[in-house]
């Protein structure tokens, strides 16, 4: 079955006509053509898909693009451009918070999910109460990027980055 989808990417709406399995992920990469979000488990598993809907984060090979009619959806190239970073893809250049790359546009994503979270004082799973002094320390921080995983496993530089852009 087909449905016609409409939604805001990255400030442009857009209308497609999709199989009503298709997920947020496949629509994005082979339908918007924003191959920035990657693919990697494509089961929740390992966060690479990660992108914001109406400014939370979510795993986007979790949900299909039909459940997101009228969504603002923003992705890795929304966030920033080469010549124009986002604050948080600065950091990650600043503090080598990739190798590969792979899973650096969920990991940026999901980054600047985690300021926005701890901003508006949302506690991690951990979390009771989230005061000053832990709300940026390493260990609030890896645990609230624990779903975003890194195979080459830059984990300290990706937490030195946060830290800095949260400070
Ligand atoms: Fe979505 Fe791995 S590709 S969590």
């Amino acid at each position: 079955t087909e449905q016609v989808v409409k939604l805001t990417v990255n400030g442009d709406k857009k209308r497609l006509k999709l199989d009503t399995r298709t997920t947020l992920l496949d629509m994005l990469r082979e339908h918007a053509d924003l191959k920035g979000t990657k693919k990697g488990c494509d089961h929740g598993q390992c966060g690479a898909c990660t992108v914001l809907v109406n400014g939370v984060r979510i795993n986007s090979c979790l949900s299909l693009a039909v459940m997101h009619q009228g969504d603002d959806i923003q992705t890795i190239e929304g966030l920033g451009q080469p010549d124009n970073l986002h604050p948080m893809q600065e950091a990650f250049v600043k503090h080598d918070g990739f190798q590969c790359g792979y899973c650096t546009p969920g990991q940026i994503c999901s980054a600047v999910a985690v300021i926005d979270e701890i901003e508006k004082g949302i506690p991690s799973h951990v979390t009771g109460d989230l005061t000053a002094d832990i709300a940026l320390s390493r260990e609030e921080i890896r645990e609230r990027m624990s779903g975003n995983i890194c195979r080459c496993a830059a984990y300290p530089n990706i937490v030195d980055a946060i830290q800095e852009v949260g400070e």
